[in-house]
């Protein structure tokens, strides 16, 4: 991922980076998109964990995804340093991430630039997104509910933000 300081460095933070993560990554792509301003973004994604290391988001991910046109292509990898210090906007699913991504952080790179996906929502306001591992089929939908509304309202602000 090239970062930059002409561009906004976005990066999304799950616990896997399997499923929640992925799918704000390739939300957030297709929202950017649809307004014209790729140019302006660098989006990425990562997993406080590293169990699924190298590995593409999970199938029922993609399957739910894939029904509302959102092709997630990224690979698994963990969260480093280096991303706390070159990502502008570092945005965690849950709280468990955030608290996670804070003890890790302890050089405070991250300080000013930490944030919830929730933070950003309208309709889901002040809820986590859920991991939907072990449950069923609602879950991969509710998790994309959520992300659909968190990054539509990320826009938004970062339009505000960068008068863009
Ligand atoms: P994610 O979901 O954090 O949304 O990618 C998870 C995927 C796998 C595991 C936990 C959460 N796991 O424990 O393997």
């Amino acid at each position: 991922m090239n970062t930059d300081r002409t561009s906004i460095n976005i990066i999304f933070v799950c616990t896997g980076n399997i499923c929640r993560s992925p799918s704000a990554e390739g939300i957030f792509k297709s929202i950017v998109a649809e307004n014209g301003l790729e140019d302006r973004f660098n989006i990425d994604s990562a997993g406080t964990d590293s169990y699924h290391n190298g590995e593409a988001a999970d199938s029922r991910m993609r399957k739910h995804a894939g029904k509302r046109g959102y092709s997630l292509t990224s690979r698994s990898r963990k969260l480093n340093h280096d991303d706390l210090e070159k990502f502008d906007y570092i945005i965690a699913m849950d709280y468990g991430n955030y608290q996670q991504i804070s003890r890790y952080d302890r050089k405070g790179l991250a300080d000013g630039k930490l944030c919830m996906m929730n933070d950003f929502s309208a309709v889901f306001e002040g809820l986590d997104v859920p991991d939907p591992w072990y449950g069923g089929p609602d879950g991969f939908e509710t998790v994309l509910d959520m992300l659909e509304d968190g990054c539509r309202g990320l826009l938004e602000y970062l339009k505000k933000e960068y008068e863009l």
